[in-house]
């Protein structure tokens, strides 16, 4: 059982690993993975994804191995179907950030173990669990929330977020200029599950938010036109005249690296309401609940 995709979570499925998630939190005697190993293959850079993958792999048992593009075979022309193959035949999970989704998906076709995605360019699947743990956790439930992203509403983490929340019963919010409107796959499906509004106004797409979440103006794969972007949304900072839009108690979220001064302004992520440290430590305790889950399914 693969987890490519927010696509295909059910709100069962978010609420067992949520609930594996809490059995889980400060637990350090399950050992799932036991004389397993996962392997990590990343050809993006990573900080946290990797970090938190390894070490929750570690505390749950098993061994870590992380490759890289560089480094492997892959840097000299190496088919992904081979790699997959074989990487599949020594380890029992996939873990693979890489911009291309089409690439992820041919990963998971020739693997003959569960594959995870830990980033693509259209989604960020593992983060969105993480961040809707941390709104849980800080609000008891993310259902009847207005969870309200600004600034490029068109890539990786505000599809996956717009889309886990939905389905988990928050109220979208997406918020950019009119250069940038959201992948209409994710609105679609995030519509089926909830309200989803788009606005290029900051006053009335962030009014009455209970969670202001941003990302950077420049993912990974959209480096050449870093210009033209910081230009286009600059107008969407995420600073403390665009809180004061929000509920008095909104919190504010981002997965990290931030920009500080572009995306948001400073004194709003190091602020009191901000819930960035806690939402890059749920990434290492869903990670954890997420492979436990599915190697009682996979075996
Ligand atoms: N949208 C960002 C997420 C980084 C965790 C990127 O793709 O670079």
């Amino acid at each position: 059982m693969d987890f490519l995709s927010s696509l295909e979570l059910t709100g069962r499925m978010i609420r067992d690993v949520f609930s594996l998630a809490d059995s889980l939190k400060g637990e350090r005697r399950a050992k799932p993975l036991a004389g397993k190993s996962v392997a990590l293959f990343f050809e993006e850079p990573s900080t946290r994804t990797r970090v938190s993958f390894e070490v929750a792999v570690a505390q749950l048992g098993g061994t870590p191995i992380y490759i890289d593009a560089r480094t492997s075979q892959r840097s000299r022309g190496e088919e992904l179907s081979d790699t997959a193959r074989v990487l599949g035949s020594y380890c029992d999970f996939i873990v693979v950030r890489m911009n291309d989704h089409d690439g992820l998906e041919t990963i998971a076709k020739s693997a003959p173990v569960p594959v995870i995605n830990a980033l693509t360019h259209l989604e960020h699947p593992t983060q969105a669990l993480a961040d809707c743990y941390t709104l849980r956790e800080r609000k008891g439930s993310v259902k009847g929330l207005k969870v309200a992203f600004v600034g490029d509403i068109a890539q990786n983490t505000a599809n996956s977020l717009m889309v886990t929340a939905a389905k988990l019963g928050a109220s979208v919010s997406l918020v950019g200029p009119c250069g940038s409107r959201p992948n209409p796959v994710y609105v679609r499906e995030a519509r089926r599950h909830a309200s989803v509004t788009v606005t290029e106004s900051m006053e009335k797409g962030l009014d009455g938010a209970d969670a202001l979440y941003t990302d950077t103006f420049v993912s990974m794969g959209d480096e050449a036109e870093a210009a033209r972007r910081r230009r286009l949304f600059m107008p969407y900072q995420l600073d403390r005249k665009a809180l004061s839009y929000a509920k008095r108690d909104a919190v504010v979220m981002h997965p990290l690296p931030a920009h500080r001064g572009e995306e948001i302004s400073a004194d709003v992520i190091d602020g009191p309401h901000s819930i960035v440290w806690e939402q890059a430590l749920n990434k290492l305790t869903i990670e954890r609940a997420l492979l436990a889950y599915l190697s009682k399914r996979a075996h």
